[in-house]
């Protein structure tokens, strides 16, 4: 498939029935982090993250380092969408993943649809699933908490710690 292949009907499933392994589907595959309005958003490429279950609700949790675009949206809203896609959309989150939003219409370039929900979130038409999160818990890595100190060594040689967004799943839409 081609880009613009894809653009079936979102169907409403439960975070029970999310599809695929998300070790492989987030790690490997990756996904889009968007937020903001219709009006404003921004979105970016993310390859860690998770989903899973924390104080009795289906959670994501993400890592966002403060220099991106992304950030201050995701700091702004409430809200915010992950959105997965097919292979053939891997040059599209290359893009997404290697330009910034301050510079560029990442969305035009990567030759995405925007998709409102009625939420006022925004996902993409081409995506085969998104969920819609709401935030709950958001902090930075601390420096002193690390306990293997290779991860700040290697990572962090800036110590640009990422922030911690943990977030309800409040509504997962999948294409079949
Ligand atoms: C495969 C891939 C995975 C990425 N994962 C993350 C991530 O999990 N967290 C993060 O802060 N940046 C991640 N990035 C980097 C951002 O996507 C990148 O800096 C992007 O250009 C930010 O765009 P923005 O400035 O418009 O927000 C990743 C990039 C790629 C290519």
């Amino acid at each position: 498939m081609k880009n613009g292949e894809n653009k079936g009907v979102f169907q409403s499933i439960s975070p029970e029935e999310i599809p695929g392994n998300t070790i492989r589907t987030i790690g490997r595959d990756w996904m889009l982090v968007t937020a903001g309005t219709k009006e404003k958003f921004n979105t970016m490429t993310a390859s860690w993250g998770g989903i899973g279950h924390l104080w009795n609700k289906p959670v994501a949790f993400i890592f966002i380092r403060p220099q991106r675009y992304t950030f201050g949206f995701l700091e702004e809203q409430e809200t915010f969408t992950l959105s997965f896609f097919g292979g053939q959309y891997r040059e599209a989150l290359t893009v997404c993943g290697t330009l910034s939003g301050r510079d560029v219409n990442k969305v035009e370039r990567a030759g995405l649809t925007p998709h409102y929900t009625e939420n006022g979130n925004v996902a993409f038409e081409e995506a085969t699933l998104v969920l819609e999160c709401k935030k709950l818990y958001a902090d930075f890595f601390h420096k002193e908490s690390f306990i293997d100190a290779d991860i700040v060594r290697l990572d962090y040689p800036e110590e640009d710690f990422h922030k911690v967004y943990i977030a309800e799943i409040v509504n997962v839409w999948e294409k079949k």
